[in-house]
């Protein structure tokens, strides 16, 4: 019998290598993005190399109603979802009072209000069915508040929370519900966050793979990589006004006033 996955964000990044995974895995897939071009694109690779079905439906999942009128769609299409991946999401840097509020509130509702209303929408029948896979994207953000990315951050936070909460809740039912939280990973990711991170990032495939392998072993937080584990385990550890102070240092805007260098 054929199992149908649901990408959102499969336009590029992370959200693109996890549709390989779940195309080669031999998924049907829905690919979901802004991106119509390159989800056709996506789409003739996917139904080539690897002989699945693929279904493309371009929307905006921060607009009202988006996530009402992709599952429309999708019940239209007689598809059901057996694999939810919640991938679409992105960043805002810089000082919250100077952001833009209505970025941030567009932010906001793609990475969690979409990814909570496409959750509620696919979950309910895979409990029933006793069977199915979610796998939401937080970030290693999701560990600690963040200075200068702080609506980022919050929303990271949710998605890790609701995730784990999520995790407890539907145990022994044969469905797998699973928390991917990368560090820094070479994507468009940074760009459109408008902050360029100089730091090591990882490749989206490992990413991908380790978030892949992850749900379908059941693993509630997955982490990929030791460096990231290790920035994780400090976060858990360290007191809250010290992670605090060292992210306000390091995320800092460099035109964002004067430094108080007096105290940590
Ligand atoms: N890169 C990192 O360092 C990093 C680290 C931790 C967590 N993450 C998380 O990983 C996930 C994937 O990000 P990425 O790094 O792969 O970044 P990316 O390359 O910018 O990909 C983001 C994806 O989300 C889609 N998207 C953005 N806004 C959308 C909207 N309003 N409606 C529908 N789709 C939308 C984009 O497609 P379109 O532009 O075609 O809409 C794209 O496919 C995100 O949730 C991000 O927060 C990334």
């Amino acid at each position: 019998m054929t199992k149908t996955a649901l990408i959102t964000g499969a336009s590029t990044g992370i959200g693109l290598d996890l549709a390989v995974l779940a195309a080669r895995d031999g998924f049907d897939c829905i690919l979901v993005s802004r991106n119509e071009p390159r989800l056709h694109e996506l789409k003739k690779v996917l139904e080539k190399r690897y002989r699945v079905s693929v279904h493309v439906f371009a929307l905006d999942l921060s607009e009202h109603q988006a996530v009402k009128r992709l599952t429309s769609a999708i019940a239209d299409a007689g598809l059901t979802v057996d694999f939810l991946i919640n991938n679409a999401g992105f960043g805002t840097a810089g000082e919250f009072i100077e952001l833009d509020a209505e970025t941030e509130a567009e932010e906001v509702r793609l990475n969690v209000n979409a990814l909570t209303e496409l959750t509620k929408a696919y979950l309910p029948g895979m409990v029933e069915r006793n069977h199915g896979y979610v796998l939401n994207v937080a970030s290693v953000a999701a560990f600690q508040p963040g200075p200068y990315m702080a609506v980022y951050y919050a929303t990271k936070a949710y998605v890790l929370s609701l995730t784990e909460a999520l995790h407890a809740e539907v145990k022994g039912t044969g469905v797998h519900v699973s928390v991917l939280c990368p560090g820094p990973t070479d994507t468009g990711f940074f760009n459109r966050a408008g902050s360029e991170m100089m730091v090591s990032k990882m490749p989206s495939h490992l990413v991908a793979f380790f978030g892949y392998k992850g749900v379908m072993t059941n693993k509630r937080v997955i982490v990929p990589g030791v460096s990231n584990q290790l920035l994780v385990a400090a976060a858990k550890l360290m007191p809250r006004a010290v992670s605090l102070e060292i992210l306000r240092r390091f995320q800092k805007p460099s035109d964002a006033g004067s430094e108080d260098v007096s105290t940590i």
